[in-house]
């Protein structure tokens, strides 16, 4: 076989903040780490990232670990395993000095120490008074860790293969995952990356959705990768939609806003929130703002012509607040709506945000499957996460602020686990040639069967409609949106499977360019869709079997919670789209478990 092969202690796919924290930990214990990603590192997502990282610090108000396990407990609608997410809470303090030792800009208060803002779903004393717990460089926290996690990784000497697309996990009999077959974008040159260990990092799959505050990169690949490596995925059936996008457009309008003091009405100018969460108002949890924005619309007391967006209000902060605090959100306000936050309200409605569900992992970021004795186990030397990865800390709803927490935490974690690893593991596997070929497979459709269709296939094929990638991708997330959406039902849900199922047929006999010269940015568009496809599925399919409202999962046909029955994970297999499910940990570390109460904010 005439392709590049390359051989390092641990590969990482994916170089947002989980990866590149988990890279640092390697490469300054001296391990030799592969970063593949399929864009410039900076370009990751997680320079998105705007509000903030949670971390009980306690700078602005009174706070400690344990309540922000509470809120983040209750805020998964009783879903998150409870182990994780002490563990995640608890490390979240020290998480941030390290950060901010590594040299991320974090905003300073006047006494010096790092800003908090409060965010949803926040509180002291387990549900008590607002707590302000969200870590922040201004509204641009993401870019600062993202930058700074390079830089440290350039110093550590860790290994980039930039701009290379992986195509899939390459595997033993046994499944062992021993590496990846990944191509360079520009030369289109293939490579073989065996590690002895393999961290996926590649980040969620809001590119599911028409209406998105996702980059076009988000398109699931290391989901879909595991997925084809015989991994089931961990509650799909759970995605989160963020209250405050840009009305029909889908940018994110950072959560600190309402954190500022900013807040939501309705075309009859009322704080409709009110109504919604007496309590916390504009503050409740994404899940329970997205819901009331839904329903004011539907309600006719929508903003616009169309009546189709509420209002964000932050006209009536001090100017000064919004120049130093939020300037990033001023200037996209500006740049795609001609409007200045500072005199005008921001026209909002929720756009898909987040991939709740993902490759399950246990606190160490081992991946873990069940076995056939009722249990679980890691499959060894594989990791995963971050957004692609469901820990599950986040469970049926994820707080705002604990994305850029949890990426970190795990990365951290994966780093350490595998440093472990690799000492009792101390030679590469035999990579067998089958599993090369069938990775090989994948990407030669796309490299000469999506023409080779056009002409011959086509004419005999049941499926062949001429149709493109870019066609079938607008169809995906239009189908997404449509049937798989805030508010649920199973006639809706049982259309969007058949829905997702039609495109990936269609998709088999697609083509990727009128033209005979096919860029290889085409060739990549067709392997990302058939990652979202697979996806797609995986999520509506989840989505119709759970006979429950559950945070982000909201049926109007079963609209309560059912402990008795749903309080568990689900978990969908590639082969025969198959569901089977898995208790939720329910017990902490060391403290005691959070019981399931009703959900009130
Ligand atoms: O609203 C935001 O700034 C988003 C934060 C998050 O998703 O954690």
């Amino acid at each position: 076989m005439n392709i590049a092969q390359r051989k390092f202690d641990t590969l990482v796919i994916g170089a947002g903040g989980a990866g590149l924290r988990a890279a640092l930990q390697l490469s300054q214990a001296e391990a030799t780490v592969a970063v593949v990603s399929k864009v410039f590192p900076t370009r990751s997502h997680t320079v998105a990232a705007q509000g903030g990282m949670n971390a009980a610090l306690g700078n602005v108000t009174d706070d400690n670990w344990h309540w922000h396990m509470y809120d983040t407990v209750k805020g998964s609608d009783y879903l998150g395993d409870q182990d994780a997410i002490e563990y995640m809470c608890r490390a979240a303090p020290k998480t941030v000095v390290e950060l901010e030792h590594f040299g991320v800009p974090f905003s300073r208060l006047e006494n010096g120490s790092i800003y908090q803002r409060p965010f949803g779903g926040q509180s002291q004393n387990f549900g008590g008074e607002q707590a302000a717990r969200t870590c922040a460089a201004a509204d641009r926290t993401g870019h600062a860790m993202l930058h700074t996690l390079y830089q440290q990784n350039i110093n550590a000497k860790t290994h980039f293969f930039d701009e290379f697309f992986a195509v899939d996990l390459l595997k033993n009999k046994r499944g062992d995952i021993l590496g990846v077959l990944a191509f360079d974008i520009e030369s289109g040159e293939k490579i073989i990356i065996e590690a002895k260990t393999t961290l996926i990092a590649t980040g969620g799959a809001g590119q599911l959705f028409r209406t998105n505050t996702n980059a076009s990169i988000n398109t699931g690949d290391g989901l879909a990768m595991a997925l084809r490596a015989g991994i089931p995925l961990q509650d799909m059936e759970f995605f989160q939609f963020h209250p405050t996008g840009v009305a029909g457009k889908g940018m994110l309008i950072t959560e600190g806003v309402r954190g500022e003091g900013g807040y939501l009405i309705n075309a009859e100018g009322e704080r409709f929130m009110e109504r919604y969460a007496p309590h916390v108002k504009d503050l409740a949890s994404r899940d329970v703002v997205s819901r009331a924005i839904a329903i004011e619309i539907r309600e006719g007391r929508g903003c616009g012509p169309n009546k189709d967006y509420v209002l964000l209000k932050m006209d009536h902060l001090d100017a000064e607040v919004i120049k130093k605090r939020l300037p990033g959100i001023r200037d996209t306000c500006m740049t795609f709506l001609g409007i200045d936050p500072i005199d005008q309200p921001v026209p909002v409605f929720p756009t898909a945000h987040y991939t709740m569900g993902g490759i399950p992992t246990n606190k160490n970021a081992q991946v873990v499957v069940p076995v056939g004795t009722g249990g679980e186990e890691a499959i060894p030397g594989l990791y995963a996460a971050g957004e692609c990865a469901c820990a599950s800390v986040h469970g049926a709803n994820r707080l705002g602020g604990n994305s850029l927490l949890d990426i970190v935490v795990f990365g951290r974690a994966a780093g350490k686990h595998i440093i472990d690893y690799l000492k009792s593991h101390r030679r590469h596997q035999a990579l067998p040639d089958e599993s090369i070929e069938q990775a090989l497979q994948r990407l030669a459709h796309w490299e000469t069967g999506a023409l080779e269709h056009e002409s011959s296939d086509h004419e005999n094929s049941d499926h062949a409609k001429n149709v493109s990638v870019a066609q079938l991708k607008n169809r995906l997330q239009q189908v997404m949106e449509e049937y798989c959406g805030v508010f649920r039902t199973e006639d809706v849900l049982a259309e969007g499977v058949k829905a997702v199922q039609d495109i990936k047929d269609q998709l088999e006999y697609a083509h990727i360019s009128d033209h005979s010269s096919i860029f290889n940015t085409a060739r990549i568009e067709a392997l990302e869709l058939e990652n979202l496809v697979e996806l797609g599925l995986a999520t509506v399919t989840s989505a119709l079997a759970r006979q429950e409202s559950r945070g982000a999962h909201s049926r109007v046909d079963y609209q309560q919670r059912d402990d008795e029955r749903w309080m568990k994970h689900s978990l969908y297999y590639l082969q025969d789209n198959r569901l089977c499910y898995k208790p939720v940990r329910t017990k902490p570390m060391t403290v005691d478990t959070f019981p399931p109460k009703e959900r009130v904010y």
